[in-house]
């Protein structure tokens, strides 16, 4: 798997998507509202809350309105995401901070929060395990995180080493093995197009189309273009496999011990 990312092209890639973003964001909706519906199983009320690569903050806002949050602070390095989540959110005890979020997270903050969410943000970090770690080190007592990410299987259509770039589900769920786990799924999301440039715009628009560093090449170009699928005639579809986790503060041992 190749983790190295090309951040500078990945914020490039997201400020580009700004204007399009909320009118495509179709998968990352579906994933959103999963969590939260799966969030209320366990807790409604938080005090402090922190959106990990809250985007527009169009799920931020689900999560304040379907779940209370006394406090929330959202984290994105995207400025222009930003700005439109600024404007979404002004009616509401949020603050919103433009950061790296893998640099915000290896900083020790004195404050700790009751959830930590991150919806398909966190495949962009540059190491997931590390974030993970980190990420609990940020939970209060009896803290949950939430997150989802786009995991191996996202994309098996293109000819691209996009791939590369996600784990595996079982990677995923080897990272979370010192935690107690409250949730752990997968679902596969399929999208049909009849075109590649409209199959291939579709991730564009949503500000997904950075590749690794090894190539430090985007989704576009009429070379690029032509070899992208495997598959050589309509229908062309995407597949976005998508791994949902919550854990919660509580370490495995610690629930031995009771
Ligand atoms: C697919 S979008 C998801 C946005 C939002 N959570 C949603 O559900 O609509 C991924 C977000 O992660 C942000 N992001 C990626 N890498 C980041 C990093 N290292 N630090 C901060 N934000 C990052 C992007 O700017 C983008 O807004």
């Amino acid at each position: 798997m190749n983790t190295c990312k090309n951040k500078h092209s990945i914020k490039r890639c997201f400020n580009r998507a700004c204007e399009t973003y909320d009118l495509n964001c179709h998968v990352q909706i579906q994933a959103g509202q999963f969590l939260i519906d799966k969030l209320k199983n366990y807790q409604i009320h938080y005090d402090q809350a922190l959106d990990v690569g809250c985007g527009t903050g169009m799920i931020t806002k689900r999560l304040l309105e379907e779940l209370y949050c006394n406090h929330l602070l959202g984290i994105d390095f995207s400025n222009k995401l930003l700005e439109i989540a600024q404007g979404r959110l002004v009616r509401y005890n949020a603050d919103l901070i433009e950061f790296d979020f893998d640099q915000f997270l290896c900083q020790t903050h004195q404050k700790r929060y009751d959830l930590i969410f991150s919806n398909m943000s966190l495949q962009w970090s540059d190491e997931l395990a590390l974030c993970i770690k980190q990420i609990y080190n940020h939970l209060s007592p009896n803290g949950i995180f939430a997150f989802s990410i786009p995991l191996q299987g996202t994309f098996f259509e293109l000819n691209s080493i996009y791939s590369d770039q996600l784990h595996a589900y079982h990677d995923a769920f080897q990272m979370l093995s010192d935690f107690n786990v409250l949730l752990c799924e997968h679902e596969s999301i399929v999208h049909s197009f009849d075109s590649v440039q409209s199959a291939l715009q579709s991730i564009k628009m949503v500000g997904a189309n950075s590749l690794s560093c090894v190539t430090n090449q985007a989704l576009h170009g009429r070379s690029f273009l032509k070899n992208f699928f495997k598959k050589k005639y309509p229908p062309y579809s995407l597949t976005y496999h998508v791994g949902y986790f919550i854990i919660n503060k509580l370490q495995k041992c610690l629930l031995n011990c009771l």
